[in-house]
């Protein structure tokens, strides 16, 4: 391979979906619903990080501290980057957060933020003992600082908005569709006839 061709590929998207968005916002469950609509594997971040540890998200965070696993989503986000064979990923809510993931997160394929709000989120997660960063006494207004400062991030790395919260799943995951078939997707006949059901 000559320079020029190593230079291009280098800055060539990887052929992934993406989703991203806050704690609650359905990426592994709409991300893992569009994998049997789009015929494509589906991998959760958080999963690839817990089986590479060997411990929970929560374990991790409390014997090994927040800022290993940031260094973790980051090898992670590598990772998919140089995976060439198409699939879909969901990744942690704070993963956009960190300004050296934003490029890499762009380039590993389309990227869906799936936008919820603050109230809704806790409605989603009250009594949620998994996410470490809500296990404190005033959570809903530790969201809302959250989405304050994550909003924007998220805003930057997508190509595609799509509100979600008040929206049953299956109508979530038709939006999705239908955006990426404005932008091109090749969508499979059999759901096609589904979207437009
Ligand atoms: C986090 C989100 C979680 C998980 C970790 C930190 C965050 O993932 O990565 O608890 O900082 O928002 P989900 O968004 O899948 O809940």
């Amino acid at each position: 391979m000559n320079n020029s061709h190593q230079k291009n590929s280098e800055y060539e998207k990887a052929p992934h979906l993406i989703f991203i968005g806050f704690m609650g916002s359905g990426k592994t469950s709409i991300g893992r619903g569009l994998s049997y609509k789009l015929k494509r594997a589906f991998n959760d971040t958080d999963k690839m990080i817990e089986e590479m540890e060997k411990m929970t998200v929560s374990e991790i965070f409390a014997s090994k501290g927040e800022k290993y696993f940031r260094t973790l989503e980051t090898q992670v986000l590598r990772d998919i980057r140089s995976d060439l064979s198409p699939k879909i990923y969901s990744l942690g809510g704070g993963t956009p957060v960190q300004m050296q993931n934003q490029p890499l997160i762009k380039k590993c394929g389309t990227v869906v933020y799936l936008r919820i709000s603050p109230e809704q989120v806790y409605e989603r997660l009250k009594g949620d003992t998994k996410r470490p960063l809500l296990q404190c006494s005033d959570p809903l207004s530790k969201i809302k600082n959250l989405i304050a400062v994550r909003g924007p991030a998220y805003e930057r790395c997508a190509d595609i908005i799509v509100d979600t919260g008040d929206t049953e799943r299956d109508d979530v995951m038709k939006d999705v569709l239908r955006k990426l078939e404005q932008a091109g997707w090749d969508i499979p006949a059999d759901t096609k006839e589904w979207m437009n059901s």
